[in-house]
C-alpha cells in the first residue's frame, strides 16, 4: 500500500529554498511566486523575516512571511490613548498555489502567524497583527477575523490595512480549545 502525501507545514528555517522546490509554485500572482523564488531565502539569512511554508512532499505549496513593524497611531482611531509608533506583527506575503487554494491552507498559516503574534506580545508586546490587503483577498482576511482599518492607492490598486487585536486573537483562540 503507498502512502499518501499530505500537506505539512514548517518554519521557513526549516526548510530548503532554491528552484528544485519552488519550481511548480504558482499561486497566480508573478510577485508572490517572483518572492519566493528570489527574495524570501536571503531576507530569512538577514534575519528579516520569519514564516512558515506548507510542504507537499519536496515542494513548497504556500508560504506565509513575517516581520516586526510599527504603525504611527494615526492608523488606528477610537483605540484610546497609544504612543505615536505602535508596534504591531505586519504580515509581509502570503500566497498559496492554485492547486491547492481552498483547502484550509491559507487558514492554518494565518493561524500560525496569530500563534507567533502572541508569543511576541508575551516578551515585547504588541498591539496586534496587520497587513496591506490586495481587493481580492480583503474578503478572505475578514472570514478570519480581520477588519479593514484604512485604505491606500498604490497605482492602479486600493489596498486595505487589515487589523486584528491581540486581545482577539487570545479569545478566538480560547473559544477554539473550549470548543475542542
Ligand atoms: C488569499 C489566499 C492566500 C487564500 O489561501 P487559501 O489557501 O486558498 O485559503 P483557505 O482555503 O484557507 O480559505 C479559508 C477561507 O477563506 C475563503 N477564501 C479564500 N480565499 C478567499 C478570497 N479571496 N475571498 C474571500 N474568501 C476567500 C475560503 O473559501 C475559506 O472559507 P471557509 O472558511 O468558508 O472554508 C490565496 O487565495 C492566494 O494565494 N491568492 C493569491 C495571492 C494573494 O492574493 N495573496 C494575498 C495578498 S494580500
Amino acid at each position: 500500500m503507498t502512502e499518501e502525501c499530505q500537506p505539512a507545514i514548517f518554519p521557513l528555517t526549516e526548510i530548503i529554498i532554491d528552484k528544485s522546490s519552488t519550481q511548480d509554485f504558482d499561486c497566480g500572482q508573478k510577485f508572490l511566486n517572483n518572492f519566493l523564488v528570489k527574495s524570501c531565502a536571503k531576507k530569512l539569512e538577514k534575519n528579516l523575516i520569519r514564516g512558515h511554508a506548507v510542504m507537499m512532499g519536496d515542494q513548497i505549496v504556500a508560504y506565509i512571511t513575517l516581520r516586526v513593524h510599527s504603525l504611527e497611531k494615526s492608523w488606528f482611531v477610537g483605540t484610546g490613548s497609544l504612543p505615536k509608533q505602535v508596534p504591531v506583527l505586519m504580515i509581509d506575503q502570503i500566497a498559496t498555489d492554485l492547486r491547492y487554494q481552498g483547502r484550509g491552507i491559507g487558514r492554518d498559516l494565518l493561524a500560525e502567524a496569530f500563534k507567533s503574534a502572541v508569543i511576541i506580545s508575551e516578551q515585547a508586546g504588541l498591539k496586534g497583527v496587520v497587513l496591506w490587503s490586495h481587493p481580492d483577498a480583503v474578503g478572505f482576511y475578514s472570514r478570519l477575523g480581520m477588519v479593514s482599518i484604512a485604505t491606500k492607492q498604490d497605482g492602479d490598486i486600493e489596498l486595505t490595512l487589515m487589523f486584528i487585536s491581540i486581545e482577539s486573537i487570545i479569545a478566538a483562540m480560547e473559544d477554539y480549545q473550549a470548543a475542542s
